[in-house]
């Protein structure tokens, strides 16, 4: 089987961080470099825990810091969910150093070394990194064989109203991202709600034997907080939504789209509008992720992480 040469931007984060191992789990992704943003906290904790997860997996994959705010305002952390440290509470080993450079300069390095259409580019968090190399070089999208992004929501969202945390944090990037013409695949709040973990899913994972990862990443389950969106019955793990699909899209339904987020100052900035019945009369410019086989995803999760150091 050929291994896909992919790209992780992302801003660990409790979900980043299950999502960086499955992808280091995953035969199916040669994870190549891990470029990290602010976001669920800031830009020194995201880099130190993007660190550690990479490194408690004994792989050698550079890691490189971005953004540290967004295009145009400084990011809001999200430390009710994820804890003050990004990874609620779970205390990993440090990991190697940063390698040196910028996150924007070290995707456009990665994509002009590859294969026109070879690459899987996948976005964790706020899409600052991934806007900002695109748009200082163009041309660099023919090489993207898939954008993945976990973002936005055809409902309700999580961080106001209106919108999901990552769209909110930098809706001009994502704007970018959804004008570059990849059409680009989006795990939104709708679809990450399907991957929903309660008390009984982590008793049941917590019975396989896996190494230091996959008990890192039970802590991390168990460590998270139960949503009040969902009556606390347990809560959505979003960011291995779209690396799962990476590795295998046949868990998920889906259907091509029209996005468009909106940027007006006010209670909507951030929201995404997807028209997913053609109403708007728009050419569709995403992938929507619509529906998730939730026992297979769980299975794959717990197979990919488990096999981990
Ligand atoms: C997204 O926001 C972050 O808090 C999570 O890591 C995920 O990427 C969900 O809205
Ligand atoms: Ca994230």
């Amino acid at each position: 089987m050929s291994s896909k040469p992919t790209i992780i931007d992302c801003d660990p984060g409790t979900d980043d961080a299950i999502a960086l191992w499955l992808a280091l789990g995953a035969p199916e992704l040669d994870l190549r470099l891990v470029t990290v943003a602010g976001g669920n906290v800031g830009l020194a904790g995201t880099t130190a825990n993007a660190r550690a997860v990479v490194g408690l997996s004994g792989r050698k994959v550079p890691v490189v810091a971005g953004a540290e705010r967004s295009l145009l305002a400084p990011f809001r952390a999200e430390t009710a969910v994820h804890g003050e440290d990004g990874l609620g509470g779970v205390v990993l080993p440090e990991g190697p150093p940063l390698t040196p450079g910028t996150a924007a300069d070290a995707i456009r390095a990665e994509l002009r070394a590859a294969a026109p259409r070879s690459v899987t580019v996948i976005g964790l968090g706020p899409a600052t990194n991934l806007a900002l190399a695109f748009t200082t070089e163009p041309a660099l999208v023919d090489r993207v064989t898939e954008l993945v992004l976990m973002t936005g929501a055809w409902s309700e969202g999580n961080i106001t109203p209106a919108a999901e945390f990552n769209a909110w944090n930098d809706p001009e990037a994502l704007h970018i991202l959804l004008n570059l013409g990849l059409k680009p695949v989006l795990a939104t709040l709708d679809l990450t709600a399907q991957a929903f973990v309660t008390p009984d899913l982590v008793a049941r994972l917590s019975q396989a034997a896996g190494g230091a990862c996959w008990k890192a990443a039970l802590d991390i389950l168990r460590a998270l907080p139960s949503s009040k969106r969902f009556g606390h019955r347990g809560f959505p793990l979003h960011d291995p939504c779209a690396v799962a699909w990476a590795i295998d899209s046949d868990l998920f339904g889906s259907r091509d789209a029209f996005c468009q987020v909106e940027l007006a100052p006010g209670p909507s900035r951030g929201r995404t509008v997807i028209d997913r019945w053609e109403r708007l009369g728009q050419p569709p410019n995403i992938r929507l992720m619509e529906t998730l086989d939730a026992a297979a995803f769980f299975a794959l999760l717990e197979e990919r992480i488990s096999r981990l150091p």
